[in-house]
């Protein structure tokens, strides 16, 4: 593949990441296939699928309007090939319905947040450039970074550091948080970012920095990341045609957790305990699991792009 795809809104792109494995792993089938992305973002993937398949038919789901709106664009090729909905991705087998799609070929997930959410300080994603503490991907939902500052309960503070961030001094970050709230509310992603480096030893030596931890913390929080993954694993699997393929990329290691345990799950025969003599499970594999290990970038890619580095892709196919 000579073209590298990129999606252009009013200032800032989004370079698709692993464009030429996700091609190779998930459109393997010639002839019509109906496909879903369940994060269509800028179009950067979306817009390969339906050139490498000219008979595909494409739903593309996002939750965010700004990207639904770039998408449009830069999808306008494929006419009627192709579909966008506002929706959530746990959401996905409702969306399918609504189009009459009762199964489906092939189903893409690139997880997390896109380079123009991140790169616009407004949205509050990032802990380099000052903004609200917003950090919602879809602008109309209630949760933001800012309320769950101000309004959780130390407890339920201390586990989003400790669980979302894997942040070791998840404790000494929660009480300060609470401290300060008592005099300032919190408001803008600099006074968090901070707080973070203010505190030593809330990251551990050598990896990512304090404010990256905290914020990614958070952000998993305001957009329920992993309630919505898993939902979207078994709602994605379930509609899978037999021969269609998922291919799920993430970018930290709790999603990717999620996805190879799923992915481990719908491929064994039996989920019985072990030791015992005969099955009782009744568990029936569903899945074949078509990477064994995760597909990563390239050097050469993450030298083009930086964002793609702590990037993994998982295929699996519906048997
Ligand atoms: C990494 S970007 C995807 C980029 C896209 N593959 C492309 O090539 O332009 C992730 C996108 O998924 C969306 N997203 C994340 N979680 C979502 C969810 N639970 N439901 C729907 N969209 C979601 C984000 O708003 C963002 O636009």
């Amino acid at each position: 593949m000579n073209e590298t795809v990129t999606s252009e809104n009013a200032n800032f792109e989004h370079v698709a990441v692993l464009q030429q494995e996700v091609l190779d792993l998930l459109i393997v089938k010639p002839g019509p296939l109906k496909v879903i992305d369940g994060t269509v973002g800028y179009g950067g993937h979306s817009s390969l699928i339906l050139k490498k398949n000219a008979e595909a038919v494409l739903l593309g789901i996002d939750r965010d309007s700004e990207a639904l709106a770039a998408a449009k664009k830069v999808l306008s090729f494929a006419g009627a090939r192709i579909h966008l909905v506002k929706d959530s991705f746990s959401n996905l087998g409702a969306c399918a319905a609504g189009l009459g799609w009762h199964s489906v070929d092939a189903m893409l997930l690139d997880l997390g947040v896109s380079s123009p959410q991140i790169d616009n300080p407004k949205r509050g994603f990032s802990y380099r450039l000052n903004g609200p503490l917003d950090m919602r991907m879809d602008g109309q939902s209630r949760e933001t970074a800012c309320r769950i500052l101000n309004t959780y309960p130390y407890d339920g503070l201390e586990r989003i550091f400790r669980e979302y961030g894997e942040i070791i001094k998840s404790r000494k970050l929660a009480e300060e948080i609470v401290a300060r709230r008592g005099k300032t509310p919190w408001m803008y992603t600099s006074e968090l970012a901070e707080l973070c480096n203010s505190i030593p030893g809330v990251s551990r030596r050598g990896g990512p920095p304090a404010p990256s931890l905290c914020f990614q913390a958070l952000r998993i929080e305001v957009n329920k990341e992993l309630v919505e993954l898993t939902r979207a694993l078994e709602d994605g699997v379930r509609l899978l045609a037999k021969g269609g393929r998922i291919a799920v990329i993430s970018f930290h290691s709790l999603e990717d957790r999620i996805v190879k345990q799923y992915f481990k799950k719908m491929a064994s025969s039996c989920l019985c305990p072990p030791g015992l003599p005969i099955c009782m499970c009744g568990h029936k594999a569903s899945l074949k699991i078509i990477t064994k290990k995760p597909v990563e970038a390239t050097e050469d890619e993450i030298n083009r792009n930086r964002r793609a580095a702590p990037s993994k892709l998982r295929v699996a196919e519906k048997i």
